[in-house]
Order: C-alpha cells, then sequence, then structure tokens
C-alpha cells in the first residue's frame, strides 16, 4: 500500500516541484544522492575509489518532454565520461533512455546514446543503459541490441520481476552482453510481472546461475542478504572467481554490506546518482524500503 503510493508520488511532476523546493527533502536526497554536480559525483567517487569500490555514474533526469533535453543530457553525459577520464576515476556511466529521449524519438535518442558510448569507448571506458518502466522495455532492447552490434563496450539491465526476463537474458546473451541483473524498481501490472516478493527472489536466483555459468563478465546488483548468500554459494560451488563477475549497489544503501563484501574480497561497484533532477529516483528508494520514511521523519525534526 505505502509502496503503491510512494511509487505513484514518485512520477508526479507538481509533487516533484514542491519537494526539490523544500530544504528538509534536499537534504534526505542527500544521503542517497552524490550531489548536483558532476564536480560532486565525481569527488564522490574518488572517495568511493580510495576504500575499494568501483562505480558507476548516473546523471539524474527521465521522462523529459522537449528533445533539447535530451541533447542536454547526452552533453551532460559525455563532459562527465571526460571529467572520469580527467580525474583517473575508477568509474563507468549509467543512462536512462528517456533522458535521451526515447519517448519522444527513437531514433534520435539512438544517436544520442551512441555519442556517449563512442566517447567511452575511446578512453576504454563502459557505458550500461538502464531499464526503466515495461513501456520502455522494447525500445530498450531494440536500441542496445543497436548499439552492442557496433560497440564492445556497452551492457544492459534486466529485472527479475518481469516474466519475459528469462527470455531477454537468453536474447542478450546472444550477442555476448554484459548484463547488471536487478529485481526492477517499477509500478508493473500482475500480468506481466510476479507480485510477490518470494516470487521475484527465486527468478532473481535462476537467472543468477544463468548469467554467472555464460562465462561474461555480469553485475548482480541488489541488497538483498539472500540473493547475495545465494551468489556467493552458487559462485563457490561452480568455482568462478571473485573477479569474473561483480556485486553492484547504490549509493547510501547498506552500507555495512557494502564494506562487508569489499573486507571479503569480492568486486563491488556503487551506482552513483547526481543531479538536480533527484526526486523520482529518491521516491524509488522510498518505496524499496519505506522504513527510509523514518529517516525523513527524523529530518523533519532536526532544526
Ligand atoms: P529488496 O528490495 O528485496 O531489499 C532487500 C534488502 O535490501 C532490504 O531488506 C534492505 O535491507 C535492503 N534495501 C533494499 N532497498 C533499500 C533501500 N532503498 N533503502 C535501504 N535498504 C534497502 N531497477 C530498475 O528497475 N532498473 C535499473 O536499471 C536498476 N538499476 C540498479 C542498479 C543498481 C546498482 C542497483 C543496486 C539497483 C538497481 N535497480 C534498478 C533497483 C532494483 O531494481 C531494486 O529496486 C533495488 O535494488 C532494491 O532491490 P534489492 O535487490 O536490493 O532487494
Amino acid at each position: 500500500m505505502i509502496k503503491s503510493l510512494l511509487l505513484y508520488m514518485s512520477d508526479q511532476p507538481r509533487l516533484q516541484q514542491m519537494a526539490t523546493k523544500m530544504e528538509v527533502s534536499r537534504r534526505v536526497a542527500r544521503r542517497f544522492v552524490a550531489g548536483e554536480s558532476t564536480d560532486d559525483a565525481i569527488r564522490a567517487i574518488l572517495t568511493l575509489n580510495k576504500s575499494g569500490f568501483t562505480a558507476t555514474l548516473d546523471y539524474l533526469g527521465e521522462n523529459i518532454t522537449k528533445l533539447e533535453e535530451a541533447s542536454h543530457a547526452t552533453h551532460e553525459y559525455v563532459s562527465a565520461v571526460d571529467k572520469i577520464q580527467q580525474a583517473s576515476a575508477d568509474s563507468n556511466v549509467s543512462l536512462k533512455l528517456t533522458q535521451f529521449g526515447l519517448a519522444l524519438d527513437e531514433a534520435a535518442c539512438a544517436l544520442n546514446a551512441e555519442k556517449v558510448v563512442q566517447r567511452a569507448a575511446g578512453f576504454n571506458n563502459f557505458v550500461r543503459i538502464d531499464m526503466e518502466g515495461s513501456a520502455f522495455t522494447d525500445p530498450t532492447l531494440r536500441v542496445f541490441t543497436a548499439l552492442r552490434m557496433k560497440y564492445e563496450n556497452v551492457g544492459i539491465v534486466i529485472q527479475a520481476y518481469l516474466f519475459r526476463s528469462e527470455k531477454d537474458i537468453e536474447d542478450m546473451l546472444q550477442l555476448k552482453s554484459r548484463i547488471r541483473l536487478c529485481k526492477g524498481a517499477y509500478k508493473e501490472p500482475p500480468e506481466i510481472s510476479f507480485k510477490k516478493k518470494s516470487d521475484t527472489d527465486a527468478n532473481y536466483i535462476k537467472l543468477m546461475k544463468i548469467l554467472l555459468k555464460s562465462g561474461i563478465y555480469h553485475g548482480i546488483a541488489t541488497h538483498d542478504p539472500h540473493m547475495i548468500q545465494a551468489t556467493k554459494e552458487f559462485v563457490r560451488q561452480e568455482n568462478i572467481g571473485k573477479n569474473e563477475f561483480e556485486f553492484q549497489m547504490l549509493y547510501g544503501i547498506r552500507r555495512d554490506l557494502q564494506e562487508k563484501l569489499i573486507h571479503e574480497g569480492y568486486r563491488l561497484r556503487i551506482y552513483v546518482p547526481y543531479g538536480e533532477e533527484w526526486y523520482s529516483y529518491l521516491m524509488r528508494r522510498m518505496a524499496e524500503r519505506p522504513a527510509n520514511l523514518m529517516f525523513v521523519v527524523r529530518n523533519l525534526f532536526r532544526g
């Protein structure tokens, strides 16, 4: 109930306008978002690198309404790739295709995304294409597939809560694609997605095994101790090295688990979001764990 409400709120422009003006929500956002500028984000990444984490940079903003906004995002990402290189930061980038114009003009979006992939290729760096709500699954896979046919340094995300994901993984593995597996963060109808957490979790484990047996370097993105344990057991059993895959987690979430994994010698990449458009991102994080609302309440009562 609370989860649905928060996911609904994540999509409401009026609420977004209000929240981004309030000091308290800005304060809460800073727990999960590295800052508003690229320089803030690079600073956060360098600090993470010192503690043994790699990173992936995400410039927040999605569902744009004009192609000029897509050009702005493209420019921001190309410049972020340059700044990562200049700072010798150990980070790649993650992008959402709706921010590049997917809902407005698929061909223009593909060209925009290609500019980032091409720039990253010049530095031997990597671009991950995030997966959004199910209305965008097919177009996202189409744009990704076209890019993957031309470039090695681009990967995709697959969401375990969708029924279709096993088949999508099969197709993406045919292209030898690097995949990030996550549970999925959007509100999806029961006709196409698992509704029970236990079903999503069982599918996550099934897909994790398919990925890790493929011999390709994938990302296992989760904060769920059960998913992490299942992954550790599987790689041990299959003799898969700790450097043949990576765990991935979000900035500011389960920092205890993040440190533990590094301490145990696993690879862990932190997803570092930054930018002024942090509202939808923050609401999805709240929806995943309504207990985070207590963090908001505590901040409300701080001077
Ligand atoms: P789950 O939600 O079952 O939570 C398990 C445990 O993890 C909780 O009990 C809690 O301890 C901890 N936890 C989880 N979320 C928390 C939070 N917000 N705050 C505090 N604790 C929390 N989704 C998507 O649809 N498309 C995408 O491209 C991506 N990309 C992506 C990249 C990376 C690096 C990560 C880690 C995640 C994504 N996601 C995503 C989000 C993903 O789909 C999912 O919504 C969240 O990771 C939460 O799911 P968990 O696997 O963590 O488990």
